[in-house]
């Protein structure tokens, strides 16, 4: 491990799942964090972010701002390529010419879920709808600005803050005797504080000094694989909640965005480039639901 003491964190999106668990991580680093939301530093704004910059010395920019309602994006194109193209340009280039190390975070929809084995860093993405080919052309604005970008495609990411599926199954849960929930998209839920940790492990690990086998793209999701039905099985298994819960098919539940029917990541790159060990995702779940209560 490195000493990182002396080193400034920038973390944008901060309000967030993943930026919210981060502030949790903060106190028992040894590193300075600043904290930012569209409040205090709207990405969209060019000139804010080279001025951000300009006055604060920043050694790592973790980016977890986006634009994440996949279904809404579908209508609201120009918006969602604006937040997850726009402003990843803008960070990448921003860090480029401050020499910080931009980690950026994307997601496991730039693949179209034809696969029948887990998805490498090596398998060409081609997404299936607007949420989707917004992350990939952010990746490749972030990667065009700065090879030395760090992306991470995770997946199906849940917490204790935000809205999210468990959110929304535990409401279910209590307002319904039964339930309906599509068995036929396979991936693997990710607890956005394993995610963190992640990438607080990474950090730590870097070189001082550029190291293109440690930059580029890693897939990080938790290990293990699911269906959005098996997923929400968990947890009414976990709270003891009883329910009608049904299987169904994509087809009997239309959504404005197509999503891909398998999208599970290989992680073999991201584990053996950092020596990452990556909880499995049902323990992540258990954990996730005591601190829900
Ligand atoms: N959620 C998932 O299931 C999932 C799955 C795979 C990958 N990912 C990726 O993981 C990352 C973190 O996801 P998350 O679930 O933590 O996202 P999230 O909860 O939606 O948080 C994103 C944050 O970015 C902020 N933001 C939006 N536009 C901004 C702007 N112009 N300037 C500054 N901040 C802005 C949002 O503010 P507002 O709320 O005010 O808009 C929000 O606080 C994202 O890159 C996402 O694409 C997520």
């Amino acid at each position: 491990m490195k000493n990182r003491s002396a080193s400034t964190i920038l973390v944008t999106g901060a309000n967030g799942q993943l930026g919210s668990e981060l502030r949790l991580l903060a106190p028992s680093s040894d590193m300075e964090f600043i904290f930012t939301d569209i409040g205090e530093l709207d990405l969209t704004d060019t000139g804010a972010v080279h001025d951000f910059f300009n006055s604060h010395k920043i050694d790592f920019c973790i980016n977890c701002a986006a634009y994440t309602a996949v279904d809404k994006a579908e209508d609201d194109k120009e918006m969602a390529e604006a937040i997850n193209v726009g402003t990843v340009r803008n960070l990448a280039r921003a860090c480029s010419l401050h020499g910080s190390t931009l980690v950026h975070i994307s997601t496991d929809f730039v693949f179209d879920g034809k696969a029948w084995v887990p998805y490498t860093e090596e398998d060409l993405p081609n997404p299936v709808s607007v949420y989707g080919q917004t992350k990939l052309y952010g990746e490749q604005a972030a990667l065009g600005e700065n090879p030395q970008t760090i992306i991470i495609r995770t997946s199906w990411l849940y917490s204790t803050f935000g809205n999210n599926f468990v959110k929304t199954m535990l409401r279910l849960g209590k307002e319904r005797n039964k339930l309906s929930v599509i068995s036929d998209q396979i991936g693997t839920p990710t607890y956005a504080a394993d995610l963190a940790l992640a990438i607080m492990h990474i950090i730590n690990e870097l070189p001082e000094k550029e190291n293109h086998e440690k930059r580029g793209i890693f897939h990080y999701s938790d290990e293990g694989v699911a269906s959005w039905y098996d997923f929400a099985k968990a947890i009414f298994d976990i709270e003891s909640i009883e329910i009608d819960l049904k299987p169904i098919d994509t087809a009997d539940y239309p959504t404005p965005a197509k999503r891909p029917h398998y999208s599970v990541m290989n992680k073999s790159k991201i584990k053996n480039t950092f020596g990452l060990a990556i909880p499995y995702w049902r323990d992540s779940l258990k954990k996730c639901l005591k601190l829900m209560g």
